[in-house]
């Protein structure tokens, strides 16, 4: 089993450490692992919950975006912009592109040109424990 790329723990792309965290992730070039428990996290005595993770690929220029709709739903995006190809940020339920602002659902369709094309989206299959990324 090939360990890909764990990056780190909460890295913060923009001040957020609760909306921009890195998962930690386990698997092979064709199938990665994420816990549940990652879309956790706790605040003083509170537990809240992120509507997202990323994923950084050892194998990508581009992280995936993992969003959780439900226990079961969850969408993995690859944060490449289809209009020229900039990294999208992830913005709440939503993803921009810095260059020329397109944006993007939680699911990956086109909200705002001038992408006209949705994200290329992974499957996802889901445990009790752990969310799997088909690659
Ligand atoms: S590269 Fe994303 S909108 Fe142009």
């Amino acid at each position: 089993m090939l360990c890909l790329g764990v990056v780190g723990m909460a890295a913060a792309l923009q001040g957020c450490t609760s909306a921009n965290y890195f998962a930690k992730i386990e698997g092979d070039a064709k199938k990665i692992s994420i816990k549940k428990s990652e879309f956790t996290f706790t605040d003083g005595e509170k537990t809240k919950e992120r509507k997202y993770v990323l994923v950084k690929l050892t194998q990508s220029e581009f992280p995936i975006c993992l969003y959780k709709h439900s226990e079961t739903e969850y969408s993995a995006l690859l944060m490449y912009c289809p209009h020229k190809g900039c990294e999208l940020l992830a913005q709440g339920d939503y993803l921009v592109c810095p260059c020329h602002g397109s944006e993007f659902t939680n699911k990956g369709k086109v909200l705002n040109p001038p992408a006209d094309q949705d994200l290329q989206q992974f499957k996802t299959t889901v445990d009790n424990e752990n969310i799997y990324i088909q690659l």
